[in-house]
């Protein structure tokens, strides 16, 4: 196996096996919605659909980056595949930096076409591999390969600070990122990997035209320990616990996407339809789930996975009904309250 690929390996079994996630929660659970005794709507005919660069989708809940490169990563990106085709909701690629060193790894990639050829498809590569101009023409050969739909690029400085084998020169990222874009026709969406993203880095964003910033902020799967189980040397609870939290970042986020047309996901520790929920009222228009639909998979196979988001979204429901939300933009003016 080559190092990309056995390091995606390991990730894998470590989000399996290990306790790594955030101490603290996403913040959402500080909040509750404010009862409406008066919804004046049909609970039967609430719509869930969502609308994301001009496709339609069941529901606001996307399956966010996680795998590929690996023998095993096929069988899971093809089975999550069908399934976010059969519930009509986007998936996005594990990074595809194998892809780059290694032809014989596109196949657990390419899968998800194969067994999905109309699923919305977000390919993935990481900041440090588009901050290197020598890579341009690579990259922009594996978003094709898999025809994707959009591009999702994750900024990891915290996790490559980390990694044994990190690259910690995050010079020209941004330009990088720029670059890419500029040759693209499909949206762009930067995402973290679990510690959030500032107002000041969305602006830097924006200067840059990206079309989607995806906060993937602290409170679930936490990147530094889960390099630090790679690194037996390295053991901080400090910088385990780095990081903005998804409520906070998204709270910050609110208004400026809002006002520059850019489309504002939320993922990092969503963990129930009350996450969800409040990741609409808090300004996202769709909601990313990594290591829950890792575990659900294991634990009861594809099905369960389908069992998990099916169960989560008719939650979701309800409480578009107890906020008298029709649709999913009358939820992103749902009232809330600190606790
Ligand atoms: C097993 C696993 C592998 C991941 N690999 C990637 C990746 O290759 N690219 C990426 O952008 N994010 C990756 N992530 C990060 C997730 O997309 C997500 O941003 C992060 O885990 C926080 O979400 P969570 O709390 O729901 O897990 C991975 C997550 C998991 C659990």
């Amino acid at each position: 196996m080559n190092p990309h690929s056995q390091r995606k390996h390991d990730h894998v079994s470590i989000c399996l096996q290990d306790d790594i996630e955030h101490q603290g929660t996403s913040g959402f659970d500080s909040y509750d919605f404010v009862h409406n005794a008066l919804p004046e709507i049909q609970f039967d005919t609430i719509d869930t659909s969502v609308q994301l660069f001009g496709r339609t989708f069941a529901y606001p809940l996307f399956i966010s980056g996680m795998t590929g490169g690996y023998d095993e990563a096929k069988q899971i990106n093809g089975d999550l595949a069908e399934l976010c085709s059969e519930l009509n909701i986007p998936m996005v690629l594990g990074s595809q930096r194998s892809m780059l060193h290694d032809d014989t790894t596109a196949s657990t990639f390419l899968i998800t076409r194969e067994r999905a050829a109309d699923i919305c498809l977000s390919a993935n590569i990481g900041a440090t591999e588009i901050a290197d101009p020598n890579n341009l023409d690579d990259i922009l050969r594996i978003i094709e390969t898999v025809e994707a739909n959009w591009l999702t690029v994750h900024v990891n400085p915290l996790q490559e600070l980390f990694q044994p084998e990190g690259n910690t020169n995050f010079k020209g990222v941004l330009k990088g990122i720029s670059d890419c874009k500029n040759k693209l026709s499909i949206p762009v969406i930067v995402k973290e990997v679990g510690s959030g993203i500032s107002l000041s880095v969305a602006q830097r964003l924006h200067d840059i035209g990206i079309d989607g910033i995806d906060v993937a902020g602290k409170g679930g799967t936490s990147w530094s320990a889960v390099e630090m189980k790679r690194n037996s040397r390295e053991n901080s609870e400090y910088f385990k616990e780095w990081g903005i939290e998804t409520s906070v970042s998204l709270q910050s986020l609110k208004s400026f996407c809002k006002q520059q047309q850019i489309t504002l996901f939320s993922s990092g520790g969503i963990r129930s339809s009350h996450d969800i929920a409040m990741s609409l009222a808090m300004g996202a228009q769709s909601v990313g789930m990594a290591r829950p639909i890792l575990l659900a998979y294991h634990a009861n196979g594809i099905d369960g996975v389908k069992t998990f988001i099916e169960g989560m979204m008719k939650d979701v429901r309800r409480i578009m009904f107890l906020t008298g939300s029709e649709h999913c933009e009358a939820l992103s003016h749902a009232e809330y309250t600190k606790r």
